[in-house]
């Protein structure tokens, strides 16, 4: 026997790989049986939101698995159209989103269960630190342009939701959620069923889905 084929390294990936993959199934039949004959999300360009916005140089933003060139765009240009913007996200890590939108919006806030990664950043950025499910949001005011990109776990997502359209917006707020996709544009559904199901019935049919990026976006 060629022992040789039973590499305990190469059975963890494997065996990992079907394990996201029985997961990525288990949620796709949960979103079919409730939403599947309900709900087709519409997809929009980025091009019809972004306007005459530049786009990022991707080179200097890319990490696998975080926000892409077009995320970044997509944020820029909503906090663009607000007169002295205010920018709120959950989920700062690197501070890649939140350096980005800092030189359009009047003021950030970036809430974080773990202290930022992130040096030199500019005073109009305000770090807050805590667990975004016990964070005290009636307290953080309202804000323009909100993106949700913590923990990515539906209940999380759920709750994250809930309590952005709760607290944190007004009539003309913009809410993105990150990684509605994988890094190869599959639907993540494990993730858009968190988002439909923090968000009363009448929102759901106005989500859109936006091409060229991972994210979802709500104007309510
Ligand atoms: C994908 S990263 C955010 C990336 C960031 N927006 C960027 O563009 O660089 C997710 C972040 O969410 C944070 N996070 C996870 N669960 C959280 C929670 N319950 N409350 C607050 N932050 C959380 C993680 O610590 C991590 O830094």
């Amino acid at each position: 026997m060629n022992l040789s084929l039973f590499r305990p390294e190469q059975f963890k990936r494997v065996s990992r790989r079907h394990l996201e993959e029985d997961e990525g199934r288990y949620w796709e039949n949960r979103w079919d049986r409730r939403f599947g004959n309900i709900l087709d999300i519409t997809t929009i360009s980025l091009e019809s939101i972004t306007g005459k916005i530049l786009p990022i140089n991707e080179s200097n933003y890319i990490y696998e698995g975080g926000c892409t060139g077009g995320d970044l765009t997509l944020l820029r240009a909503y906090c663009n159209a607000f007169t002295d913007c205010r920018y709120f996200e959950i989920g700062t890590w690197l501070g890649t989103s939140v350096m980005a939108v800092a030189g359009v919006a009047a003021e950030c806030h970036t809430l974080d269960i773990c202290p930022p990664e992130i040096t030199n950043a500019p005073g109009h950025i305000t770090f807050l630190r805590g667990n975004s499910q016990h964070f005290r949001f009636s307290r953080a005011g309202k804000f323009d342009v909100l993106f949700i990109d913590g923990d990515h776990r539906y209940e999380y997502i759920r709750c994250d939701t809930q309590n952005v359209l709760r607290y944190l917006i007004h009539r003309g707020s913009v809410i993105v959620w990150h990684d509605c996709r994988d890094d190869i544009g599959n639907l993540r559904y494990e993730v858009l069923y968190g988002i439909l199901n923090g968000m009363s019935e009448n929102l759901r049919h106005s989500l859109r889905l936006v091409n060229g990026t991972k994210c979802a976006v709500l104007v309510p």
